[in-house]
């Protein structure tokens, strides 16, 4: 299905609208079970219907203005932070992130904690990374397996997963990292299968916490991260350390004061939570999409060979503008504002629509094709590639994983042929939050 046209521009002179967008007539729990299972068809359809801006009605979530035009997505991630709240509707993660999740806070105290985080994850910081991340790539791609089908996708996991404990945590090889790494992998089933969170949903998630199996994960990783606080804060060469915790350790409030091993331990969580599968997940679809195009495959292996970077970042740019693993982001409002003509009350949350602005023709001629070449000439927008949102919330992580990606893949295409092990390009299957290829990018390596 093709995206459609663009709404046409309202005059200037004429009032706001006090309804909501048009959507679907459809009652509210058709309308979620059609967007938790076929988000895509539903935001197209809707698109090809009302155009770039239309109303959904999700199950326990609320409302939903739909947005795909560049002007009103800015306006969004332009907008006053004390009007567009995106911390509110992560209540739920409170229960396994913390109070202090960078996820969950709003306003004043998402901006100081976020302050205290910017800096590990700054541009330049991500070269002294660049060793330990090519180090733990090159010894896990070296272990897959030659010459039968696999799949990628939990592979892509387990390696991100030790970027992860060595670059955040500051954590490698040994009893404690193998303790670690068993923990967090448990932790991490929690938020990302859905077994294991339909006791959420069912008992809520203030009781969650004294349930069994809930408790026990949560208390064994806590468990092994205050230990891992409590030593690094004793550390004899911690202004030589560059890991995320190490620099947290370091960091002041605007008061002077150090961060509390809480606020610690919910922004570690935090950071693995958000950045653990959507890398893992991205990389996976880097690979699926280059091995149905041979040719361009050949070319990265070539440019890489060559030293060159550009192909690899345009590569990297097109995987997450075609198969962007988080396919809106949410800002829910707490005063009315008007967007594209319409007064939108306070409460309905507006979605800048990664999927559809990705989709956007007039930006990307031929939007359904895999064309890394489109951002060799033309560097990508800030409101027209939206993959890690945008504003004051954008993601914390994505030039840590970008830079990820680009190490990761640059030792695959070194080391291995890639084909793919099924001639069928896979379908996009939704597991929990992410948007994953259906197969978990099926192949053989060589
Ligand atoms: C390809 C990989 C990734 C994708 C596609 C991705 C995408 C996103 C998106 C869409 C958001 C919400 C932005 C918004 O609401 O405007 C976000 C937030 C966030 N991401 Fe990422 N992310 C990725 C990797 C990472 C990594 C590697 C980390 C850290 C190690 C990370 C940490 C975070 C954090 C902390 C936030 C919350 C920011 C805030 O609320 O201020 N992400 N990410």
């Amino acid at each position: 299905m093709e995206a459609a046209t663009t709404t046409a521009p309202r005059p200037a002179t004429r009032a706001p609208e006090r309804r909501l967008p048009p959507g679907p007539p459809l009652p509210t729990p058709i309308q979620t079970a059609i967007w938790s299972r076929q988000a895509r068809r539903l935001l197209y359809a809707c698109q090809d219907r009302y155009g770039d801006m239309f109303t959904v009605r999700i199950a326990y979530e609320g409302i939903w203005v739909m947005l795909a035009d560049p002007e009103a997505i800015k306006q969004v991630f332009t907008g006053d932070p004390r009007i567009f709240h995106a911390g509110e509707g992560n209540e739920i993660l409170a229960t396994v992130l913390g109070r202090n999740s960078l996820l969950v806070l709003d306003e004043k105290p998402h901006m100081s904690q976020r302050r205290l985080l910017l800096p590990p994850f700054h541009g330049e910081r991500m070269q002294g990374y660049e060793r330990t991340m090519t180090e733990i790539a090159a010894k896990e791609i070296e272990s897959w397996p030659l010459g039968v089908p696999h799949e990628l996708r939990p592979r892509m996991q387990a390696l991100t997963l030790e970027i992860i404990l060595s670059t955040v945590f500051g954590v490698r090889e040994g009893e404690r990292h193998d303790q670690l790494r068993e923990a967090l992998r448990e932790f991490l089933d929690l938020t990302t299968n859905p077994a294991a969170l339909l006791p959420l949903l069912l008992i809520g998630p203030e009781r969650v916490r004294g349930f069994g199996p809930f408790r026990r994960r949560i208390d064994r990783v806590d468990g092994l991260i205050y230990r891992e606080i409590a030593d690094r804060r004793r550390a004899g060469d911690l202004e030589a350390r560059d890991d995320v915790l190490s620099l947290l350790i370091a960091a002041r409030h605007e008061d002077g004061s150090p961060m509390s091993d809480e606020e610690m331990r919910d922004e570690l969580l935090t950071l693995l939570v958000a950045g653990h599968e959507t890398t893992a997940t991205s990389l996976s679809w880097a690979v699926e999409r280059l091995v149905r195009h041979p040719e361009k495959l050949e070319r990265l292996r070539a440019e890489v060979e060559r030293g060159r970077e550009e192909y690899l970042t345009a590569t990297i740019q097109e995987t997450l503008r075609l198969r962007p693993v988080i396919s809106i982001v949410l800002r829910k409002l707490t005063e009315p504002v008007e967007i594209g003509g319409y007064e939108l009350p306070a409460g309905v949350s507006v979605a800048p629509c990664v999927y559809l602005a990705h989709r956007n023709p007039e930006v990307y001629p031929e939007p359904d094709r895999f064309l890394p070449e489109r951002f060799l000439e033309n560097p990508p927008g800030t409101y027209t590639w939206i993959p890690f949102g945008g504003g004051v919330r954008r993601c914390l992580g994505a030039q840590f994983a970008q830079f990820e990606m680009a190490v990761v893949l640059r030792e695959l295409v070194r080391r291995h042929e890639i084909r793919p092990a099924d001639p069928k390009p896979e379908r996009i299957f939704r597991r929990a939050i992410t948007e994953t290829p259906r197969h978990n990018a099926k192949v053989i390596l060589g």
